[in-house]
């Protein structure tokens, strides 16, 4: 089913009017061959029979999705009025930015609101959410000082960052003499609560909590999780200073990690909070002393957050993608949920598990092979509006161990908020899907995706037997 058919489908009024509507065209003749409807207006299914069956059977969940977006997008609309913001706040700025209209605090202001912060930076100079949280961490630990990984080991760009992978000399925490342990995830993938009941040093300066799964096959974390967590931290060290990577969690939840105590939390633009047209950029937010320390490791000590030039039209992209993002989020997760059902039905392994409540927008799938994989990526790939004619292959890419296959064909470079999935080629094989501008956008990528992993099935039946 091609996406123009579908377009047909969904909007056959829409279509009318707009040949009708053509001055001095004579509207086309809609004959019952090309098209036929049903009682309530529509043409026949739009999505292949497995997929259509699974879009039904989430019919209350999508519900719930909806009331999700809704409370979160009140939220982000009341942040905006209390900023005033108006279109002045959108111009550009170039040189230092000194000469800026007001849009960054703004901003900033709005975020910090959203997120139940003391204060944000939110900037289009971070580079990424990688970024981000290393100018967070470097925020809080001095030499002498620990850090502690409380759910498992950090996403794999960061252990350049804590100095784990080694890369001696390019000014890692490790290089700066900061010490680091973790604390595994308990074997249902969870948090260990035992472990961490004990696991907090007086010389523990930062708790690293990751909300999300990352490329590991683990349990996203949920609000009420992290509070738990931050109460047992804090409880053993109260000078120990809670940091949550964020990235993927951004409006899945009615609340965000500073609303239960996180002194810290940072992300990227190009996840959740972007709304899918952020450029570029991440954010810092939390507690107002060490949100200046980590704009201070954005831009130098002395400088703050009162400078730095965002050139053209980018002002206005981040403000509308932040209003846009509960939305987007809300997409991300139905595409998610879609996702989990029809490949759980298959036989594959997911997590989160079909129906479950949502805390990231990331949805893994053990797919046990590379050929399957690659396949599945390729797949993704073939169904997106940018580069479908791309052959995505596995490769090195800057700040990752392993070879990983991305799949986006997304208007923003490497952006995951749009639809997209990846995976590292390593065991499990597992494929990480996220993101989506619409969930039946998902949808027909699912049908696609159907197809080619039954081709690539050589070894499926075996798989499953094994699995
Ligand atoms: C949980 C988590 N943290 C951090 C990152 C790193 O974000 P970025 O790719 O923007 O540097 C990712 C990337 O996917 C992630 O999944």
């Amino acid at each position: 089913m091609s996406l123009n058919s579908a377009v047909t489908a969904a909007y056959p009024s829409l279509l009318r009017l707009r040949r009708s509507s053509y001055i001095g065209a004579v509207p086309a003749p809609v004959t019952r061959s090309l098209l036929t409807f049903d009682a309530q207006g529509s043409s026949s299914q739009p999505f292949v029979q497995e997929v259509a069956q699974a879009v039904d059977s989430l019919y209350l969940e999508f519900r719930k999705v909806d009331n999700l977006v809704a409370h979160n997008a009140a939220r982000v609309l009341k942040a905006f009025q209390n900023a005033r913001v108006g279109s002045h706040h959108f111009g550009g700025s170039t040189g230092y930015g000194h000469d800026e209209g007001g849009g960054r605090e703004a901003l900033d202001n709005i975020f910090a609101e959203v997120v139940g912060a003391e204060s944000a930076i939110v900037r289009s100079q971070f580079f990424s959410g990688t970024h981000a949280i290393s100018c967070a961490l470097f925020a809080f630990l001095r030499p002498g000082d620990e850090l502690l990984a409380v759910a498992g080991a950090p996403y794999d760009t960061l252990e350049q960052v804590i100095g784990i992978r080694s890369s001696p000399g390019i000014g890692s925490l490790q290089d700066f003499g900061v010490t680091y342990r973790e604390v595994p995830l308990s074997d249902d993938g969870g948090l260990n609560w035992d472990s961490l009941a004990t696991a907090v040093m007086p010389q523990t300066r930062c708790a690293f909590i990751q909300r999300s799964c990352g490329y590991s096959w683990r349990k996203s974390l949920s609000i009420p999780e992290i509070q738990k967590a931050i109460g047992m931290i804090k409880m053993q060290n109260p000078s120990c200073m809670v940091l949550v990577d964020n990235c993927y969690g951004e409006f899945v939840e009615a609340y965000e990690p500073p609303m239960v105590g996180a002194d810290l939390i940072a992300g990227s633009l190009i996840k959740n909070p972007g709304g899918t047209i952020a450029p570029c950029g991440g954010y810092v937010a939390g507690k107002k002393t060490w949100v200046n320390a980590a704009a201070a490791h954005l831009s130098a000590p002395g400088l703050g957050v009162d400078c730095g030039s965002t050139p053209g039209d980018v002002m206005r992209l981040l403000f509308q993608g932040l209003f846009l993002a509960p939305q987007m989020v809300g997409e991300a997760i139905k595409g998610g949920l879609l996702t989990a059902e029809v490949l759980a039905s298959r036989g594959y392994k997911v997590q989160p598990l079909p129906r479950l409540p949502r805390h990231d927008t990331v949805q893994a799938v053990q797919l046990g092979s590379s050929e399957r994989l690659i396949a599945f990526c390729e797949a993704v790939q073939r169904s997106c509006p940018i580069g479908s004619f791309i052959k995505p292959t596995a490769g090195s890419t800057a700040g990752y161990a392993s070879e990983v296959i991305f799949a986006d064909g997304t208007f923003i470079d490497g952006s995951t908020s749009e639809l997209s999935c990846d995976g590292p080629l390593r065991e499990p094989f597992t494929v990480f899907c996220q993101g989506g501008t619409h969930w039946t956008q998902w949808a027909f990528v699912l049908g696609e995706v159907l197809q080619v992993i039954q081709q690539n099935s050589g070894s499926e039946e075996a798989y499953f037997k094994e699995t």
